[in-house]
Protein backbone atom coordinates (compact mmCIF):
# COMPACT_ATOMS: atom_id res chain seq x y z
CA UNK A 1 0.00 0.00 0.00
CA UNK A 2 0.92 3.45 -0.69
CA UNK A 3 1.00 5.56 2.42
CA UNK A 4 0.84 9.59 1.08
CA UNK A 5 -0.02 10.84 4.87
CA UNK A 6 1.12 8.93 7.85
CA UNK A 7 1.10 10.37 11.97
CA UNK A 8 3.01 8.76 14.68
CA UNK A 9 1.35 9.39 18.26
CA UNK A 10 -0.72 12.72 17.58
CA UNK A 11 -1.35 14.82 20.88
CA UNK A 12 -2.39 17.79 21.17
CA UNK A 13 -3.58 20.08 24.45
CA UNK A 14 -5.38 23.80 23.80
CA UNK A 15 -4.26 25.78 26.69
CA UNK A 16 -5.84 28.87 27.77
CA UNK A 17 -5.24 30.37 31.22
CA UNK A 18 -8.08 29.10 33.04
CA UNK A 19 -8.42 25.53 30.95
CA UNK A 20 -6.32 22.77 29.39
CA UNK A 21 -8.14 20.72 26.96
CA UNK A 22 -6.93 17.43 25.40
CA UNK A 23 -8.08 17.41 22.12
CA UNK A 24 -6.45 14.58 20.75
CA UNK A 25 -4.58 11.60 22.70
CA UNK A 26 -2.12 9.88 20.79
CA UNK A 27 -3.16 9.32 17.12
CA UNK A 28 -1.71 6.76 14.79
CA UNK A 29 -3.16 7.10 11.22
CA UNK A 30 -1.77 5.83 7.39
CA UNK A 31 -3.57 7.09 3.95
CA UNK A 32 -3.10 5.34 1.07
CA UNK A 33 -2.84 7.07 -1.81
CA UNK A 34 -6.20 7.35 -4.09
CA UNK A 35 -8.08 6.67 -1.10
CA UNK A 36 -11.48 7.79 0.45
CA UNK A 37 -11.66 8.81 4.23
CA UNK A 38 -14.36 9.59 6.44
CA UNK A 39 -13.56 10.85 9.29
CA UNK A 40 -16.88 10.53 11.83
CA UNK A 41 -17.35 11.48 15.71
CA UNK A 42 -19.30 13.28 17.85
CA UNK A 43 -19.11 17.24 18.33
CA UNK A 44 -16.13 18.03 20.39
CA UNK A 45 -14.33 14.87 19.61
CA UNK A 46 -11.75 16.75 17.79
CA UNK A 47 -12.13 16.12 13.85
CA UNK A 48 -11.12 19.75 12.96
CA UNK A 49 -8.37 19.52 15.10
CA UNK A 50 -6.99 16.53 13.42
CA UNK A 51 -7.80 17.73 10.47
CA UNK A 52 -5.99 20.90 10.82
CA UNK A 53 -2.81 18.85 12.06
CA UNK A 54 -2.95 16.47 9.25
CA UNK A 55 -2.70 19.41 6.60
CA UNK A 56 0.16 21.34 8.56
CA UNK A 57 -2.12 24.37 9.22
CA UNK A 58 -1.33 23.77 13.08
CA UNK A 59 1.28 21.75 15.19
CA UNK A 60 0.97 18.73 17.55
CA UNK A 61 1.97 19.35 21.03
CA UNK A 62 3.35 15.90 20.21
CA UNK A 63 4.02 13.57 17.65
CA UNK A 64 4.81 14.02 14.16
CA UNK A 65 2.83 14.32 10.89
CA UNK A 66 4.72 12.84 7.18
CA UNK A 67 4.07 13.30 4.10
CA UNK A 68 4.89 11.08 1.24
CA UNK A 69 7.89 10.48 4.47
CA UNK A 70 8.83 13.97 5.00
CA UNK A 71 8.44 15.42 8.46
CA UNK A 72 6.06 18.34 7.98
CA UNK A 73 7.46 19.88 11.20
CA UNK A 74 10.81 20.43 9.35
CA UNK A 75 9.36 23.13 6.91
CA UNK A 76 9.63 26.98 8.00
CA UNK A 77 6.70 28.78 7.48
CA UNK A 78 7.10 30.08 4.40
CA UNK A 79 7.59 26.51 2.84
CA UNK A 80 4.89 25.13 4.44
CA UNK A 81 2.56 28.01 2.69
CA UNK A 82 4.41 27.41 -0.22
CA UNK A 83 3.81 23.16 -0.14
CA UNK A 84 0.15 23.41 1.42
CA UNK A 85 -0.91 25.46 -1.84
CA UNK A 86 0.75 23.17 -4.58
CA UNK A 87 -0.43 19.53 -2.46
CA UNK A 88 -3.24 20.00 -0.86
CA UNK A 89 -6.60 21.23 -1.37
CA UNK A 90 -9.23 22.78 1.62
CA UNK A 91 -12.74 22.99 2.35
CA UNK A 92 -13.12 24.32 5.65
CA UNK A 93 -16.13 24.69 8.27
CA UNK A 94 -15.48 28.42 7.27
CA UNK A 95 -14.90 28.93 3.76
CA UNK A 96 -11.79 31.27 3.92
CA UNK A 97 -13.32 33.12 0.70
CA UNK A 98 -11.45 36.34 -0.17
CA UNK A 99 -14.35 39.10 -0.25
CA UNK A 100 -13.68 40.81 -2.61
CA UNK A 101 -12.78 38.06 -5.19
CA UNK A 102 -15.87 37.38 -7.48
CA UNK A 103 -16.17 33.54 -7.61
CA UNK A 104 -14.09 32.63 -10.61
CA UNK A 105 -11.54 34.29 -9.15
CA UNK A 106 -11.54 32.51 -5.85
CA UNK A 107 -11.69 29.52 -7.19
CA UNK A 108 -8.56 30.24 -9.67
CA UNK A 109 -6.57 31.88 -6.50
CA UNK A 110 -4.16 28.91 -5.58
CA UNK A 111 -3.65 27.68 -8.85
CA UNK A 112 -3.02 31.42 -9.98
CA UNK A 113 -0.79 31.63 -6.84
CA UNK A 114 1.10 28.97 -8.15
CA UNK A 115 1.71 30.72 -11.33
CA UNK A 116 -0.10 28.16 -12.88
CA UNK A 117 -3.08 28.51 -15.79
CA UNK A 118 -6.47 26.67 -14.70
CA UNK A 119 -7.33 23.91 -17.13
CA UNK A 120 -9.97 25.43 -19.07
CA UNK A 121 -12.16 22.60 -20.05
CA UNK A 122 -11.70 21.05 -16.24
CA UNK A 123 -12.89 24.70 -14.88
CA UNK A 124 -16.24 24.43 -16.73
CA UNK A 125 -17.46 20.65 -15.74
CA UNK A 126 -16.51 21.99 -11.91
CA UNK A 127 -18.39 25.28 -12.45
CA UNK A 128 -21.23 23.60 -14.09
CA UNK A 129 -21.11 20.05 -11.88
CA UNK A 130 -21.62 23.00 -9.14
CA UNK A 131 -23.91 24.82 -10.67
CA UNK A 132 -21.95 28.22 -10.52
CA UNK A 133 -21.81 28.97 -14.41
CA UNK A 134 -23.63 31.69 -14.12
CA UNK A 135 -22.16 32.56 -10.58
CA UNK A 136 -18.65 33.70 -11.63
CA UNK A 137 -18.79 37.19 -11.69
CA UNK A 138 -20.67 37.67 -8.36
CA UNK A 139 -19.12 38.45 -5.18
CA UNK A 140 -19.07 36.38 -1.87
CA UNK A 141 -21.50 38.73 -0.09
CA UNK A 142 -23.72 38.61 -3.05
CA UNK A 143 -23.97 34.29 -2.16
CA UNK A 144 -25.91 31.93 -0.07
CA UNK A 145 -23.69 29.90 2.58
CA UNK A 146 -24.52 26.58 0.35
CA UNK A 147 -23.27 28.87 -2.63
CA UNK A 148 -19.83 30.12 -1.03
CA UNK A 149 -19.35 26.37 0.25
CA UNK A 150 -19.93 25.53 -3.62
CA UNK A 151 -17.32 27.98 -4.31
CA UNK A 152 -14.86 26.85 -1.83
CA UNK A 153 -15.23 23.36 -3.08
CA UNK A 154 -14.87 23.99 -6.41
CA UNK A 155 -11.24 26.47 -5.76
CA UNK A 156 -10.21 23.26 -3.41
CA UNK A 157 -10.59 21.13 -6.51
CA UNK A 158 -9.02 22.89 -9.86
CA UNK A 159 -5.44 22.88 -8.47
CA UNK A 160 -6.13 19.00 -8.40
CA UNK A 161 -3.86 18.48 -5.59
CA UNK A 162 -2.59 15.30 -3.81
CA UNK A 163 -4.99 15.38 -0.85
CA UNK A 164 -8.26 17.04 -0.09
CA UNK A 165 -8.97 18.35 3.19
CA UNK A 166 -12.68 18.83 3.73
CA UNK A 167 -14.43 19.65 6.84
CA UNK A 168 -18.44 19.19 6.63
CA UNK A 169 -18.36 19.96 3.09
CA UNK A 170 -21.59 19.19 2.33
CA UNK A 171 -23.41 20.62 5.99
CA UNK A 172 -24.90 24.09 4.13
CA UNK A 173 -25.99 22.12 1.00
CA UNK A 174 -29.61 20.35 0.41
CA UNK A 175 -29.48 16.43 -0.26
CA UNK A 176 -29.37 16.53 -3.90
CA UNK A 177 -26.65 19.20 -4.20
CA UNK A 178 -25.08 17.49 -1.44
CA UNK A 179 -24.90 14.09 -3.11
CA UNK A 180 -24.03 15.55 -6.95
CA UNK A 181 -21.05 17.94 -4.96
CA UNK A 182 -19.79 14.67 -3.34
CA UNK A 183 -20.19 12.77 -6.79
CA UNK A 184 -17.97 15.99 -8.37
CA UNK A 185 -15.26 15.18 -4.79
CA UNK A 186 -15.12 11.78 -5.50
CA UNK A 187 -14.83 11.88 -9.36
CA UNK A 188 -11.90 13.98 -9.47
CA UNK A 189 -10.33 12.03 -6.41
CA UNK A 190 -10.68 9.21 -8.60
CA UNK A 191 -9.23 10.50 -11.61
CA UNK A 192 -6.32 12.37 -10.61
CA UNK A 193 -5.81 9.54 -7.67
CA UNK A 194 -6.64 12.30 -4.86
CA UNK A 195 -6.43 10.87 -1.49
CA UNK A 196 -9.55 12.51 0.21
CA UNK A 197 -9.93 13.13 4.04
CA UNK A 198 -13.50 14.33 4.68
CA UNK A 199 -15.07 14.95 7.95
CA UNK A 200 -18.64 14.50 8.34
CA UNK A 201 -21.49 14.03 10.50
CA UNK A 202 -23.73 12.31 8.10
CA UNK A 203 -23.34 8.13 8.17
CA UNK A 204 -25.07 8.19 4.79
CA UNK A 205 -22.14 9.99 3.25
CA UNK A 206 -19.22 8.37 5.61
CA UNK A 207 -20.82 4.94 4.38
CA UNK A 208 -19.41 6.57 0.43
CA UNK A 209 -16.19 6.48 1.72
CA UNK A 210 -13.56 3.67 1.05
CA UNK A 211 -12.74 4.04 5.38
CA UNK A 212 -13.97 5.29 8.06
CA UNK A 213 -12.07 6.81 11.20
CA UNK A 214 -14.28 7.07 14.23
CA UNK A 215 -13.01 9.72 16.62
CA UNK A 216 -13.69 9.45 20.06
CA UNK A 217 -12.50 11.88 23.08
CA UNK A 218 -9.51 12.53 20.26
CA UNK A 219 -9.12 8.91 20.29
CA UNK A 220 -9.25 6.74 17.14
CA UNK A 221 -11.47 3.52 18.30
CA UNK A 222 -12.49 2.46 14.87
CA UNK A 223 -10.77 2.94 11.69
N1 LIG B 1 -8.50 26.99 19.49
C1 LIG B 1 -8.94 26.27 20.52
N2 LIG B 1 -8.69 26.64 21.79
C2 LIG B 1 -9.13 25.90 22.84
N3 LIG B 1 -9.85 24.77 22.70
C3 LIG B 1 -10.12 24.34 21.46
C4 LIG B 1 -9.70 25.08 20.30
N4 LIG B 1 -10.12 24.41 19.20
C5 LIG B 1 -10.80 23.32 19.65
N5 LIG B 1 -10.80 23.28 21.00
C6 LIG B 1 -11.40 22.21 21.84
O1 LIG B 1 -10.84 20.97 21.43
C7 LIG B 1 -11.85 19.95 21.40
C8 LIG B 1 -11.95 19.38 19.99
O2 LIG B 1 -12.46 20.39 19.13
P1 LIG B 1 -12.68 20.18 17.56
O3 LIG B 1 -13.00 21.50 16.98
O4 LIG B 1 -11.53 19.46 17.01
O5 LIG B 1 -13.97 19.23 17.57
P2 LIG B 1 -14.85 18.67 16.36
O6 LIG B 1 -14.88 17.20 16.50
O7 LIG B 1 -14.36 19.24 15.08
O8 LIG B 1 -16.30 19.24 16.69
P3 LIG B 1 -17.49 19.73 15.70
O9 LIG B 1 -18.15 18.48 15.19
O10 LIG B 1 -18.40 20.50 16.60
O11 LIG B 1 -16.92 20.59 14.61
C9 LIG B 1 -13.13 20.62 21.90
O12 LIG B 1 -13.23 20.34 23.27
C10 LIG B 1 -12.90 22.08 21.64
O13 LIG B 1 -13.60 22.85 22.56
MG1 LIG C 1 -15.22 20.58 13.69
Amino acid sequence: MDIILRTENIWKTYETSSVKVNALNGIDLAFAKGKFYAVIGRSGSGKSTLLNILSGLDAPTKGKVYFEGKDLSEYSDGKMAIFRRRHMGFVFQQYNLIEEYNVLENICMPVKLDQRKPDPEFLHTILKTLGLLDKQKKYVGELSGGEQQRVAIARSILSKPKIIFADEPTGNLDKKTAFETLKLLMESAKKFGQTLIMVTHDLEIARMSEVIITIEDGRVVSG
